[in-house]
């Protein structure tokens, strides 16, 4: 979420920061901004110019004029998360002379009460970002100390994330950069420092790079920098030498999007539930809902509209808000919803889940549900799209932009935000403390426990190799994993053009045993919960019939590598946080087959990651 770049050297910055953005592009594009020191040392001082645009880093570039000159400039491309993407929110922000310019990428959680004392301090804030409060912080530490200091003296109140760039008016030869929980990297030249979010934009200067760790300061100028940290203790650094294409960079050394995005999903998750997911009261925090929070506790149904990915979240959602917050809840695909004559009123919330915002069914089923009376709510992903604007409420799942065409992040952040709905809606409606503790302490596990299944994705990679022949695969799940079925099988159909059919495990019997022989493999999700004796069951009648088998099974479970022919094993959890972690073995299984049949699998064949038309 957001990208941050900042030039100091001998070159005019401006093109350098405007080509830099275009690689950080992928991290937002809500808005774009730079900032740039002109006149150093000039008779009449130094002065920052500041240029911004919403949209696309290429608006910035028409806007930015070949007489904008400095060699000295901060620059941002937007995801946005406070404050929706307009001019006035786009980064890079100043205090109140504009002496201070900075670039975050973060979220601060306790700006409004910085801002509400920096306010009564007479400060005057432009914009409704959470970041305009750090350059205020920094003005009003300016009264008493230097450049250097004020920074430091403002990082230490700040709570929350930061990867920050600063520039002052009046120490025109300096840039000082922070990171905290946000990436940031000091690309080092000669004569000339780049820094940036990540290496894609450095990698074109110099093949030089010092990682900035959290809690870590740099003032940097163009032939030095100096790393500190907050409490202002020296700190040495090692350079690290690159040796990735600038194609790679952008990927982070990961050969495609969809894997690097899947090999995020801890940041993600912790990114959907921070500052949200309060464990020590088992209680969740939707500051986008609040406003309707009394309106919810009287609601009688939930219909839930998505499509494709969106729509298998809202079947796990499904199940979770009935089992634990008692509301019925119906899932429907967008496109069926909107052509049928749904019977909805004021006592029904119809919920729409997107990652795009745009999909134009979905908008269509929330226009629809407006019409008839119905409380709309949102969980979507693109900050500002036309679905996040045009429900009455809702939460944004902060997954970051997401660029492989088949849904992989997006769909556990919605997950997670489904984890928090069903404790808010549950609490209010009867749940315990001491459940609502339990699934709290229980879902903040999940992030360290997806990290330690990505460790072995080189298993599910050998295991996809031993599969590519196969033109057909059953995927099979119960309960909460039924819709990890559909997903998985969806996942393997978008990019590796294998045919899949997602059933619940229970029909099996019903109709697609018949299909099974050695050369159509089964896929069972099956990990140990209230229904894996029956699953066990489907799978024996499987064996029995000479079909081969590929299980996702809890770890512990010995008993189940007599059936299955290859075990995948997830960590223990909740039934109901299993398919957090169910469904990234099914992700890697498909990206690998794809891959290993040559398939681009970022940019899938006849698929568009967002679907405006009918
Ligand atoms: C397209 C994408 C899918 C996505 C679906 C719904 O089919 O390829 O990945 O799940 O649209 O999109 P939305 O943006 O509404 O979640």
């Amino acid at each position: 979420m957001c990208g941050i770049i900042g030039y100091i050297g001998k070159q005019n910055a401006a093109p350098i920061l405007i080509e830099g953005l275009k690689r950080l592009e992928y991290r937002g594009y809500d808005s774009a901004g730079l900032a740039i020191v002109s006149q150093v040392g000039g008779k009449n001082g130094s002065s920052i110019v500041a240029v911004k645009s919403v949209g696309r880093v290429a608006n910035l570039e028409n806007k930015v004029s070949e007489q904008l000159e400095g060699v000295v400039g901060i620059a941002h491309t937007r995801w946005a998360t406070h404050g929706k993407p307009c001019d006035r929110n786009s980064h890079p922000h100043s205090d109140c002379n504009g002496k201070i310019w900075l670039a975050h990428n973060g979220i601060i959680e306790n700006y409004q009460e910085l801002k509400d004392i920096l306010i009564r301090k007479k400060h005057v804030f432009k914009s409704e970002t959470d970041s305009e409060v750090i350059a205020h912080l920094i003005e009003e530490f300016g009264k008493k100390y230097d450049f250097k200091k004020s920074v430091l003296e403002s990082l230490k109140l700040l709570r929350g994330t930061y990867g920050l760039a600063i520039i002052h008016r009046d120490e025109p030869n300096k840039m000082i950069v922070a990171r905290l929980g946000s990436p940031l990297v000091i690309g080092v030249g000669s004569n000339e420092n780049v820094i940036a979010s990540d290496v894609s934009a450095i990698i074109r200067h110099t093949d030089q790079v010092v990682y900035l760790e959290d809690g870590e300061v740099a003032v940097i100028t163009p032939d030095n920098y100096e790393v500190f940290s907050v409490k202002n203790r020296a700190v040495s650094k090692e350079v690290t030498k690159l040796d990735w294409s600038i194609e790679k960079a952008q990927k982070h050394g990961f050969d495609h999007f969809m894997l690097k995005e899947i090999f995020e999903q801890p940041e993600t998750i912790q990114n959907a539930t921070r500052g949200r997911l309060v464990v020590p009261e088992g209680r969740a925090k939707l500051g986008g809902l609040r406003h309707v929070a009394d309106q919810l506790r009287g609601i009688e149904k939930i219909v839930i509209v998505s499509c494709g990915t969106s729509y298998y979240a809202g079947l796990v959602g499904e199940y979770m808000l009935e089992e634990y917050a008692g509301i019925p809840v119906e899932v429907e695909y967008a496109s069926e919803f909107r052509y049928r004559k749904p019977i909805l009123n004021d006592k029904v919330a119809v919920l729409a889940i997107s990652q795009s915002g745009e999909t134009a069914d979905t908008l269509a089923a929330i226009r629809e549900a407006k019409e008839k009376g119905a409380l709309t709510l949102g969980i979507v992903n693109t900050v500002g799209s036309t679905i996040a604007r045009e429900t009455d409420a809702g939460t944004y799942n902060h997954a970051g932009p997401e660029i492989g065409v088949a849904s992989t992040k997006a769909f556990t952040s919605q997950l997670s935000v489904f984890v928090l709905l069903t404790l808010m809606l549950g609490r209010q409606r009867g749940m315990s403390f001491v459940m609502g503790q339990r699934i709290a302490t229980e879902m903040a596990k999940i992030p360290k426990q997806i990290e330690k299944m990505l460790k072995t994705s080189k298993d599910i990679k050998k295991i996809a190799k031993k599969y590519l022949k196969y033109q057909n695969f059953l995927y099979m799940g119960r309960k909460y994993n039924y819709p990890i079925a559909l997903e998985g099988s969806l996942k393997i159909k978008e990019i590796a053009y294998v045919h899949a059919e997602g059933y619940p495990s229970g029909e099996m019997k019903h109709g697609p045993i018949a299909l099974i022989d050695k050369n159509f493999p089964s896929i069972f999700v099956t990990p140990k919960d209230s229904v894996y004796e029956k699953n066990l069951s489907g799978m024996q009648e499987i064996k029995a019939r000479g079909g081969k088998i590929i299980a996702i099974a809890t770890e512990g479970d010995k008993a189940i590598q007599k059936i299955a022919d290859d075990v995948i094993y997830i960590p223990k959890t909740l039934e109901m946080l299993t398919p957090l972690l169910s469904v990234i073995p099914l992700q890697l299984l498909a990206y690998y087959v794809g891959v290993g049949r040559g398939y681009d699998v970022d940019k899938p064949r006849n698929l568009a990651k967002s679907v405006t038309v009918e």
